[in-house]
Formats: structure tokens, sequence, C-alpha cells
């Protein structure tokens, strides 16, 4: 397979230029230009398969294996959380959070982002002791605790219920403004999209097709008839009428 030709400049932002990744005869992302500043908390929506997770595995330099080209810059510190927490089973909810940290003064911010992220008292619990939404709580703060300048989710929320959802939505924002880190969540959801973020992006066809700023206070309420002229604009770049919703 063809390395990639591709350079790593350590900065605070994300900077793609003509990002290109293929599988075999097929090109996924077909010359992506894209700036993220720093601290600015991106939603990332497309298509089942037009390459968000290609996208995102990019920027985090996970995806040695692939075909591709193109410059691509990305912070030093970056954090990455997926749908499933991948949480250790073996390990308690304190050493999954400080995985690969040593120290007493890591141990200290562990035991403060679990309490950040409400997982206090928690600290001892094994992974499958925890709810599904605990978990992805014990998975941001693995996050936090490396103090990512660029935070990328993969559908974080996708596997949790709408009730756990909307709490996990506060909380990430909550974080987001503590902490401001750059964010890229990848999500098939456009509300979620919308109620997070600062800044949407459609991918399609292996190009951001609208990048939207999403130009309302936080925190923001789903029933906020403003966001519904975003929401339609949205659902007209992915091909959705509000017919067929
Ligand atoms: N390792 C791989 N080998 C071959 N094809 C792949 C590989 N990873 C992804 N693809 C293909 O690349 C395309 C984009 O996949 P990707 O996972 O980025 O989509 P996605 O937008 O994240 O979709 P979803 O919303 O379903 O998660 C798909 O057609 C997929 O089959
Ligand atoms: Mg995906």
């Amino acid at each position: 397979m063809a390395p990639h030709t591709e350079q790593l400049i350590r900065s605070s932002a994300v900077q793609l230029r003509g990002l290109t990744r293929s599988f075999e005869d097929r090109t996924v992302l077909d010359g992506i230009d894209l700036d993220i500043p720093a601290g600015q908390f991106v939603a990332l929506l497309g298509h089942s398969g037009s390459g968000k997770s290609t996208l995102l595995r990019a920027v985090a330099h996970l995806d040695h294996e692939v075909v591709g080209s193109g410059q691509l810059t990305a912070p030093e510190r970056v954090s990455v959380v997926f749908q499933d927490s991948r949480l250790l089973p073996w390990r308690r909810v304190l050493d999954n959070v400080l995985l690969g940290l040593d120290g007493k003064e890591a141990e200290h911010k562990g035991r403060e982002a679990l309490a950040e992220v409400g997982l206090k008292g928690r600290e001892r619990a094994w992974p499958n002791e925890l709810s599904g939404g605990e978990a992805q709580r014990a998975a941001l703060a693995r996050s936090l605790v490396r103090e990512p300048e660029l935070l990328l989710a993969d559908e974080p929320f996708g596997a949790l219920d709408a009730l756990t959802r909307i709490k996990m939505h506060t909380l990430l924002r909550e974080l987001w403004e503590r902490h401001r880190p750059s964010v890229l969540l990848v999500t098939h959801d456009v509300d979620e999209a919308i109620v997070l973020a600062d800044r949407v992006l459609v991918l399609d066809h292996g190009r951001i097709g609208l990048d939207l700023t999403i130009d309302r206070p936080h925190p923001r309420s789903y029933r906020d008839p403003l966001l519904g002229e975003y929401r339609e604009r949205l659902l007209a770049a992915l091909g959705v009428t509000e017919d067929h919703k």
C-alpha cells in the first residue's frame, strides 16, 4: 500500500488540505480542505458510509493501513471517544481513566475528571457495573485527564437511550466550556449536531458539502424554533425532506 504523503505539523488546530483516503478502488475522502480553529466545537454529519469515521480516524492518525494523500495538521494532544466506551473490563474505573499515566498527580487528576463527569464514588467500580451512560462518562473522563487540545468523538452517544443522550449533551457542552478543546463530533443525529455544535459540516461524496455556522446562544433547546431553519438546511444537504424524515 502507498504511504501517506502527509505532513504532521504540531499546532493547536486542525488543518486539512486535499485529504484523500481510498479503500481498494473506492475513494471515500476526495480532497478535503478543512480548518478547525482552536477551541471550536464542530459536528460532522453524513449518510452511513459517507466517510465520517474515515475522516475522524485520519485526523486521529489511526489509519496507517489506509491508502491516502494530502496534508493534515493536528494538535499534539488528541483524545478519541467512540460509541462503545472501550473500557478494559479487567481494570477498575479509575485505572481505566488513568491508563498509561502514573503517579500521584495523575491519580488526583483522574479522580477530579471522574467527579467532573458525575462518577465520584465509582472509582473502584468495575466497568461491567456501570450503565451505558456511566461507561461513556468514564470514557469522557479518560479523555479529559489527558487535557486534549482536540477531542474527537465518533457517535459517542449513539448507543444511549434518548434521555441519557440529552443528559450527555449537557455534560459534553459543560466540559467543553470548562476546558475548551477543539471538538470534532461525528454524529448521524441532526438535532444533536445543532444543539451542541457551533459549526456543522455535512460530508457528501467525499467532500464537505455544507459548512454551516449555528449562530444561537447556549444552552440550546431542541424546541427553539430558530433552530428549525438550520435543521431544514442540514436535512436538505443530507437529501432528506421534512416529509420523509
Ligand atoms: N477498513 C476498511 N476497508 C474497506 N473499506 C472500508 C474500511 N473502512 C471503511 N470502509 C468503507 O469506507 C466507506 C466509509 O466508511 P466510514 O466508516 O467512514 O463511514 P461512516 O460515514 O462513518 O458511516 P457510519 O455512519 O455507518 O458509521 C464505507 O463504504 C466503508 O465500507
Ligand atoms: Mg462511522
